[in-house]
Parts: structure tokens; sequence; C-alpha cells
């Protein structure tokens, strides 16, 4: 079964096993993940679930859209090369993990 690790900034880590096609956002918030706001609900409308995609992930997981694109321009925390919307990325069929980074804060 795929899993989604995430990684907080203290580095303290938590693998969840999930079916393909989960997303890093919803996944976080069922599970009581720390770091994960989620205030729009997934609509790509707020930057609240930000992550930084770890560099092994970024193969597996499609390139950014255009519309989180210019969400990720006001993620609280900055942004990186490899911030990505924890709502609008998710496990692909036959991708074992996906490792995400907790930014320090959220708001
Ligand atoms: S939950 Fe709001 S942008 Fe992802």
């Amino acid at each position: 079964m795929p899993q989604i690790t995430y990684v907080q900034p203290d580095g303290e880590r938590r693998s969840i096993a999930v079916d393909a096609g989960a997303t890093v956002m919803l996944t976080a918030v069922a599970n009581g993940v720390p770091g994960i706001v989620a205030e729009c609900g997934g609509a790509a409308m707020c930057a609240t679930c930000h992550v930084y995609l770890d560099e092994a992930s970024q193969p597996f997981v499609p390139p950014v859209s255009e519309v989180e694109n210019e969400m990720l321009e006001s993620a609280a925390a900055g942004r990186r090369a490899n911030s990505r919307l924890g709502c609008q990325i998710a496990v692909p069929a036959g991708v074992d993990e996906i490792v995400v980074h907790i930014p320090s804060h959220q708001v």
C-alpha cells in the first residue's frame, strides 16, 4: 500500500498508508497531522496547505498548474522551488511513497 510521509519542521516523521489518488491535504486533515490548515477545503484558494515536496518525490507528481502557481505566491512561510499546495498533489497509481515537508507556519 502506498504511503504519504509528513516531515515536521523539527524532523519528526509520520507515514500514513493511503490508496492511490489520496491527496496530501485530505490525508493530513483526516489523520490529524499538525501544520496543514486547509482553510478553503481544497479549492486551491488559501495556500494554508502549503508543503515542500521532497526532492525524491518530485518525479512522481505532475507539475504546478497555473492556479496553484498563483496561489503559492501567498504561502505564509515563503515559497521555494519545491513548494506545492497539499490539496493539489496526490499519490499517483504505482508510486510507493510521497514525502512532504511541513513549513514552519501556514498563516
Ligand atoms: S486547502 Fe486551500 S489551497 Fe489547499
